[in-house]
Formats: C-alpha cells, structure tokens, sequence
C-alpha cells in the first residue's frame, strides 16, 4: 500500500478485454484466429442453461471450428485439470474456448498449459512440498467467456484447484497463464441464479476491496478499485431489493474484471486467506458467499490491529467511504456488509458445518501476505469467530 506520493510501481495486463452487451459470440471468431481445433471448456450446464449451443453450432459451421467439448461438473481439482489437457492432446487442440464460471474457467486456464508442458497439475502447484515447476513452453491460446460476474479469472494469471487428498485448495500462476482474450457480456451473468450472482458479486467486491488494501496496491489498482467498489455495492443493493437491471449488471461484470485486474497485480488480504483453507476443509463452502461472511470480520479486526499502523487506519477508513458514503465509520460499514450479506439470502458460515478454527488458522493461503496489517494467529482466530457469530 502506498501513501503519499509513490515512488514507483509494476503493472502487468496481458488480455484482451472486449465488455458489451450481446458481444460473446465474438469469442469464436477469436479462439479460430489461433486454429481451427478447439478444445471448448464449460460448466455443466452453462450452455444448455443460457441457450448458447445453437449459435455455437452456427459460428462452428461459418469459422470452421472444430469444437471438442469438456463439461466441468465440479469445484476444478487435480484431475479434472489433467483430464482436460490429456484430451487437448489427444484432439490436437490449436486453441482452448472456456464459456463459464471461475471454475470452467480455471480449468480452461490449466488445461491449456498443462497440454503443452510435461506432468500433472499437482506440478505446477504452490505451497505443496515441492517447489512448483515453472509452465518452460508457451500454453496453448485461451479465450474466455465469463458466465458470472466474479471472479475474474478471465483477466487473471492462476487457476485454482482443489487438492482432494490434502483437503486444500492451491493456485497455479505465471504469466503465462493470462488468457490471450475475454469476452465479457453482462447478458449472460445476469441470466444466472440470484444466489450465484450474490456470491459472485462479493467475490469481486472482495477481490477490489482486499486489493485496495493490499500492501502491494499501487496507484494504478488504486484508480480501478475506486471505480468498481462503489459499482459493485450499488449493484448488490439492487439485486439485495429486486430491482437489478441492465446497469446493474454491467457494473457489476466492470467490477468483476477490474477486480481480476486488481488482484493478479496489488494480491489480496485475510478474507482469501481464510477462504482458501475453508474451501478445501469443507468444500460446500461457496467461495463467494463465504467471502460474504468473512469480509465483515474482516474489516473489523483489520481495523483493530491498524492501532499499530496509522496509515493502515487511513486506509481502512478510505476503503469504510467508498463502500458505504462520505460519513461512514468501518465499524458501520462492516454492519451494512453483513446486513446487505443478509438481504441477499446468502447463508451464514455456522449454517455450512462446524468448523475446526484450528485447522483453518493453520493453512492460511499466500494471500495472507498482502493484508493490509499483518495479522497473528489469535487475529485470524477471531476473524472466524466473528464471522461464524454473525
Ligand atoms: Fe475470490
């Protein structure tokens, strides 16, 4: 985090952001500019839910596309990962289409380098016992499609997955990974259930506000967490009041790619620190309606331990503004956040299983090393605490 006048800073983006409405479609002439064979990387039932087959079928006959479908059923994990790049092997895929959400996407991302670089998924992952391998040849070229409005992953340098046998969640990331293209059309995110767009738009909400308080955040993440954290509240009001329209959805799909943006540069705080080991402990907790939960606690006890770092406070009490008005307190503003949290139906923590602090606190991911304050175990244990007594 820099305050004051900075005295430099490093900013890396490397895809293509292409954002309307009614645009997605672009994506096949794009994915065909890098071959004809594509491995096309989906949610379970992303197509079929958002009717997308029979224009994928027409713009396969017009480009001459060959498409070799991979359905992601699941939370991506290991094998899913491996499974997808053996079958861009074996197809001869020239390029990989991901259409979905974070995890099609995610794997979408994997499969692509893992079909040009040797040995698992499980290689290429950090915090495992042996350092990760770097991706020595260039992936195969990804283009994105997001189906939610969230996670970023389509602007983004890692793909997490789940390591089922250690119960953890890991990122692979390189620069390699940045996908050459997205294709973002806030037509399709707004077609997806209000629960998902809910915990899709806390998780971009948390991408800005975490990155904004990173101590890697610079003036450049800076400028666009200040744009998109007041578009995503206003957002989630709207949906929280069932009057979400067009706008709505838009900004949120801007928030969710300016957080991508924001997090694969400025890192991000303990809401993701904690929601890693969470994830991969009791996997029925949803990434973003558990940041939902977390994200309150969170600012609370960020704000107790910025006793120790005055310009920590300031930046707490910038971020309390953006989120919640000229007059807002951080104290009031993590109220509103549970309450908006609430009103959007999304459950709380203690309602997904009784968990073990412990083994949580244990494991927290690297994100934990940009919180805006560092933060020791007994402050870890009470972020938890907080947010399972809300
Ligand atoms: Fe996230």
């Amino acid at each position: 985090m820099n305050q004051g006048a900075p005295s430099g800073f490093e900013f890396l983006h490397q895809t293509r952001v292409v954002l309307g409405a009614g645009l997605w479609s672009r994506a096949c002439a794009e994915v065909r500019s890098f071959g004809h064979r594509v491995l096309l990387v989906t949610g379970a039932s992303s197509l079929s839910r958002l009717g997308l087959e029979s224009v994928l079928a027409s713009e396969a006959r017009r480009l001459e596309l060959v498409f070799d479908p991979f359905a992601v059923p699941r939370e991506p994990d290991i094998e899913l990962a491996d499974r997808a790049a053996a079958r861009a092997r074996s197809f001869g895929a020239e390029a990989v289409l991901g259409i979905g959400g974070g995890s099609a996407l995610d794997v979408a991302k994997a499969a692509a380098a893992l079909a040009t670089n040797p040995g698992s998924a499980r290689d290429y992952l950090e915090g495992l016992s042996n350092p990760p391998l770097p991706f020595t040849a260039a992936p195969l070229p990804v283009v994105c499609v997001p189906t939610t409005a969230g996670t970023g992953s389509e602007v983004t340098k890692n793909a997490v997955l789940q390591v089922t046998d250690l119960q953890v969640k890991r990122s692979m990331r390189s620069e390699r990974l940045f996908p050459r293209a997205a294709f973002i059309d806030p037509t399709l995110s707004a077609k997806a259930p209000k629960n998902v767009r809910a915990g899709s738009g806390f998780d971009a909400l948390t991408h800005l506000c975490e990155a904004f308080c990173s101590r890697n955040a610079s003036l450049v993440t800076d400028a666009l967490a200040r744009d998109g954290i007041p578009r995503a509240v206003r957002a989630l009001r709207a949906l929280a009041e069932g009057d979400a329209g067009e706008s709505d959805a838009t900004d949120l799909a801007i928030a969710a790619t300016l957080g991508g943006i924001c997090l694969a540069n400025a890192g991000l705080g303990a809401a993701h620190g904690l929601i890693a080991p969470l994830g991969g402990l009791y996997p029925n907790i949803p990434h973003g309606a558990g940041l939902a939960c977390l994200l309150p606690a969170t600012l609370l006890v960020n704000e107790a331990a910025s006793a120790r770092d005055p310009a920590a406070g300031r930046r707490l009490l910038e971020l309390a503004r953006l989120l919640s008005g000229p007059y807002a307190t951080v104290k009031n503003t993590a109220r509103e956040l549970s309450e908006l949290r609430v009103a959007l139906e999304l459950p709380a923590l203690s309602s997904y299983a009784c968990i073990d602090l412990g083994r949580v606190i244990a494991s927290p991911s690297g994100s934990l090393k940009t919180n805006l304050v560092a933060l020791g175990t007994h402050e870890l244990s009470s972020i938890l605490e907080l947010a399972l007594s809300a």
